[in-house]
């Protein structure tokens, strides 16, 4: 026995646009061994596939198709979950643009869309244990909620909406966030909200390095530094 726990750990974090998830999941995959997976980069990357095949959200019958026709695979890129498409992965610089920002929402609020994600985010955690993880820090919006209801770790994330725009601001992003924030709060499936039993974390006057102090406090007793 060497007295350190090598248990494997399930984390899920949730949080609007620019409230901190992604800064805190990525220091604490770093800090704990953890596989870091932004599911939002899932939703985005679904979104810029639909509309690189010419599929409007509002064509339901056009998203069944190009759903039905989909094949998700995962490549560790690091301590990160890069989703593959038909095994390609659709370039940053593409996910993070003007039309996904404007578009993720819209897809991200149909069920089908929902569901074809579903089983994949949560496979995520045997890609995690087969490539010698620790555990897995997920980050969404509906992580701890349905993804993960049962995770070892739940955090709910928030901030004023005028320092979150700022925040998106100063990585020279344009981001509606507040509109994608009204989309992703109003949806009927899986909508954005503190999951019972959270721990929720104002990140409003706190910087990256004392978000991820206050997470990384709540997960010492279990998880030591490698
Ligand atoms: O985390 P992000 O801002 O990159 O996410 C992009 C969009 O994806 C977000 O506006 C809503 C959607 N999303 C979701 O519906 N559920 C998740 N678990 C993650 C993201």
């Amino acid at each position: 026995m060497t007295g350190i726990p090598q248990d494997f750990v399930i984390i899920a974090i949730d949080g609007g646009a620019a409230s901190g998830k992604s800064t805190s999941a990525r220091a604490l995959s770093e800090r704990f061994h953890l596989l870091h997976v932004d599911t939002g980069s899932f939703y985005r990357g679904l979104t810029a596939e639909m509309l690189r095949c010419g599929v409007a959200a509002g064509d339901a019958n056009a998203v069944d198709r190009a759903l039905a026709t989909l094949s998700l695979t995962t490549r560790i890129d690091g301590r990160s979950a890069r989703m593959e498409i038909g095994g390609r992965i659709v370039p940053e610089a593409e996910i993070r643009g003007r039309e996904v920002n404007e578009q993720v929402s819209h897809f991200a609020a149909l069920p089908p869309v929902r569901q074809a994600l579903l089983a994949y985010q949560r496979d995520q955690a045997g890609v995690a244990r087969s490539h010698g993880f620790r555990g897995v820090v997920m980050e969404g919006r509906d992580i701890g909620s349905v993804i993960f209801p049962d995770a070892d770790f739940r955090f709910f994330l928030h901030a004023d909406p005028a320092e979150r725009a700022r925040r998106r601001a100063s990585e020279g992003q344009q981001d509606s966030i507040a509109e994608r924030d009204r989309l992703d709060s109003s949806r009927k499936t899986a909508p954005l909200a503190c999951p019972v039993g959270a721990t929720s974390i104002d990140t409003t006057h706190l910087n990256p390095a004392q978000v991820v102090a206050q997470l990384a406090a709540t997960l010492a007793p279990r998880l030591t530094s490698p």
